[in-house]
């Protein structure tokens, strides 16, 4: 059955993946855009990829305005899908309180509640950090009731992208619990290229980080031995929330999509550094050192970093066992994680 989906964040790094991925199995997509003057770009970028552009029509909107700035048809092109992929976010560092909470909240809320009120299962894309239990704790989030977190400390705290995030999915759980919709939460780590193609936006966090090594701009290592940022690949992460997304067994469940095999931070810079054939550091900065040296005015963009970046580099390791019976169940090859880097840091270099 080819079901017809909803996707919003089409356009993103992500999502031109998902695109693909849905298109390739033969789903129908209607695509919720700002500019819906972008569809014919976006096609030849889904093709590009391996999908069929012309499965993929538009509606335009907005997830900052009520009713997610949808028309009369536009909702009830939404209504018709089976699955609705909620990928939309204003992902930058330094983002206001205010500008996190309308897109990526409040945005995040209307999605929640027109796919519980149209009966359509809404797919969610959240992040690995909320895995991380002891680091909610850590930054002020109440675990017994995460409602009632004083929201303006966290993104005080960690900065509007992260607390926006975290938020959101707090809020759209307790919408679906209220209304009793179908949900299925994909928690994605630090998204890596495509694992052939090396295809990676530059605004992602890891081309900025592979920028950063090839121009010298990364002297030393963040955090100590033990740290990492744990990886998953663009293409697999997509496959993977197709999959998800059509398997009753996942309605109500969290899928945490990461590769236990990426390497600590240190190793991960020499498989980076390879193919740009620069030195990868070899000194150790501590992340409170780092944290510290980043309050000097003009030095994160000197150094072009931010310190909201800083918090997914950590120590902890996370259970993944879910995710690869999954992945074994729809058959999902999990791609060679060397390469998909070595791949990333070749596309970066040449864009
Ligand atoms: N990349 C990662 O490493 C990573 C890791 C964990 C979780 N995530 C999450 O995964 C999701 C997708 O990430 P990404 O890396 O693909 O992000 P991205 O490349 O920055 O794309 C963001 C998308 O959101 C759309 N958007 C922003 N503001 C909007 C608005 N007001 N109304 C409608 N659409 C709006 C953008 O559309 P326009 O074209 O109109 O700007 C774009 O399609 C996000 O929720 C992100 O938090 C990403």
């Amino acid at each position: 059955m080819n079901e017809q989906c909803f996707v919003t964040g089409g356009t993103g790094f992500i999502g031109q993946h998902l695109l693909a991925r849905l298109t390739a199995k033969g789903h129908p997509v209607t695509l919720l855009l700002r500019k819906p003057a972008a569809l014919p770009a976006l096609q030849l970028l889904v093709e590009q990829h391996g999908g069929k552009g012309s499965l993929l029509t538009a509606v335009a909107g907005d997830l900052a305005k009520p009713q997610l700035g949808l028309d009369a048809s536009g909702l009830r092109q939404m209504q018709q899908a089976k699955v609705v992929f909620h990928l939309g976010a204003a992902f930058a560092w330094g983002l206001s309180l205010e500008q996190g909470r309308a897109v990526t909240v409040n945005g995040a809320v209307r999605v929640a509640q027109l796919a519980a009120e149209h009966g359509s299962r809404l797919l969610m894309v959240s992040g690995f950090m909320l895995e991380n239990q002891a680091h909610l704790q850590r930054i002020g989030i109440d675990l017994n009731d995460p409602l009632q977190t004083d929201w303006p400390a966290l993104y005080r705290r960690v900065g509007g992208y992260e607390g926006s995030k975290l938020e959101a999915h707090f809020r759209v759980l307790d919408c679906m619990h209220q209304l009793g919709g179908e949900l299925t939460v994909v928690h994605p780590a630090t998204v890596c290229g495509d694992s052939r193609s090396g295809h990676i936006l530059p605004a992602q966090p890891l081309a900025e980080l592979i920028s950063n090594l090839a121009s010298g701009k990364l002297s030393a290592i963040p955090g100590s031995a033990a740290h990492w940022l744990p990886l998953v690949p663009v293409d697999f992460l997509a496959a993977l929330m197709v999959a998800a997304a059509f398997d009753p067994q996942q309605v109500g469940r969290q899928i945490l999509a990461l590769d236990e095999r990426t390497p600590n931070l240190a190793q991960m810079l020499e498989v980076l550094a390879a193919p740009l054939g620069v030195q990868a550091p070899r000194r150790f900065l501590p992340i409170g050192v780092l944290r510290w040296l980043l309050k000097i005015p003009g030095l994160p963009a000197l150094l072009r970093t931010s310190p909201e970046s800083l918090d997914f580099i950590q120590t902890t390791r996370f259970d993944t066992s879910a995710t690869k019976a999954l992945a074994a169940r729809h058959q999902l090859a999990w791609p060679d994680l060397q390469q998909a880097m070595q791949a990333t840091a070749r596309f970066v270099a040449v864009s």
